[in-house]
């Protein structure tokens, strides 16, 4: 055999050897490439060295040596592979390596919202004092809303730009006066009328929910927001009563004892009508409006105003939020602001 064909064989034989001991991942693997290249019988190293002895003996200097170079790099490849096999790592990672060092992934998990957490407080108090919880429609007509509370055609709370009043399905125009005339209600006023046009005296009520009025947004309005209304109707209900409730809730709800004030005000379906505020941290707050249910109110759910008196109660259910936790301005309520509503 010629020296140039030597070389040339010597030379393929390594890449076959080297690619198959960077290819072996497994132990087996790396066992075949051994018996195949290196193998002390049948080994193809075993078998070209033979071939050392037909190279002229003018060239086998020169042959030899190339031979043992080759065995050198079969023999290097052999040990990268033993050592990679052997340790378990695979030739390639492939996908991402966990690493179990590393700080976990953090859930965040949803809260109530903060009106949503109110209600439920407030829900809670006036159960302890003995008031069952009632709902009412959000889309009411102008009987609950205005005529059986004693709210007059020509008052101005029934102005269409102070309600939002829906459109009447076939109507291009809306008569707000008609009896088909529908309006996002604007006060929870309206669930006194539904609890009492359906329930004979006595009632002990309040309803928690949304009520509407087309205010531009400011810190202290909002188009949308909260009230709770109560009602109590019975034999004998006094105004004293409705005081000591509304003082026992301030006191619930705000912690400590609160003073109550009554300032002399004006609503139709109360007479006599008062706004109560509250002292706290030695402000006076505006509580809400209440007073003694107006005797034309009784009279149109059909109760017997000689016989059962009552009182009614109307507070804003954002601003008792807003008092009890410092927050300053309604549409923080309302923005949607993880940062705001992850601190309830
Ligand atoms: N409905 C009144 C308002 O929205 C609040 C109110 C005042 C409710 C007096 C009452 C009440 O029940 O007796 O401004």
């Amino acid at each position: 055999m010629e020296l140039e064909e030597f070389v040339t064989s010597l030379e393929s034989l390594a890449i076959l050897a080297e690619q198959a001991f960077s290819d072996a991942k497994f132990h087996e693997d790396f066992e075949a490439a051994r018996v195949q290249f290196v193998g002390a019988r049948s080994g193809q190293i075993k078998a070209i060295q033979k071939e050392l002895g037909s190279v002229p003996s003018e060239s086998r200097p020169e042959a030899g040596k190339k031979l043992n170079q080759v065995k050198n790099r079969i023999q290097a490849a052999l040990d990268a592979a033993q050592i990679r096999v052997s340790s378990g790592a695979s030739p390639k990672p492939s996908g991402p390596i966990l690493d179990p060092t590393l700080p976990g992934t953090r859930r965040h998990l949803g809260r109530i919202h903060p009106i949503t957490q109110t209600i439920e407080h407030l829900k809670e108090i006036m159960g302890r004092l003995g008031f069952a919880v009632v709902e009412g429609p959000e889309v009411e007509d102008t009987w609950h809303n205005f005529i059986a509370l004693n709210i007059p055609e020509d008052h101005p709370a029934r102005d269409p730009l102070d309600n939002f009043y829906l459109s009447v399905a076939g109507k291009t125009s809306v008569d707000v006066n008609a009896d088909e005339a529908r309006l996002l209600r604007s006060q929870t006023s309206t669930v006194q009328i539904r609890v009492m046009g359906s329930n004979p005296p006595p009632v002990r009520i309040i309803s928690l929910g949304r009520v509407y009025r087309p205010d531009p947004a400011d810190a202290t309005h909002f188009p949308m927001f909260h009230q709770m209304e109560g009602l109590w109707i019975d034999h004998g209900v006094t105004m004293a009563q409705l005081k000591s409730v509304l003082r026992m809730f301030a006191t619930s709800y705000l912690g400590g004892d609160v003073t109550i004030r009554f300032r002399p005000s004006f609503f139709p379906f109360t007479e006599p009508s008062v706004e109560a505020d509250f002292l706290w941290n030695d402000q006076w707050i505006e509580f809400g409006g209440a007073g003694m249910v107006d005797p034309n109110v009784l009279k149109a759910v059909g109760y017997d105003p000689e016989s059962v008196t009552g009182f009614a109660f109307g507070l804003g259910v954002e601003r008792l939020c807003m008092r009890r936790h410092g927050v300053l301005d309604i549409r923080d309520l309302y923005r949607n602001d993880l940062r705001f509503l992850h601190q309830f």
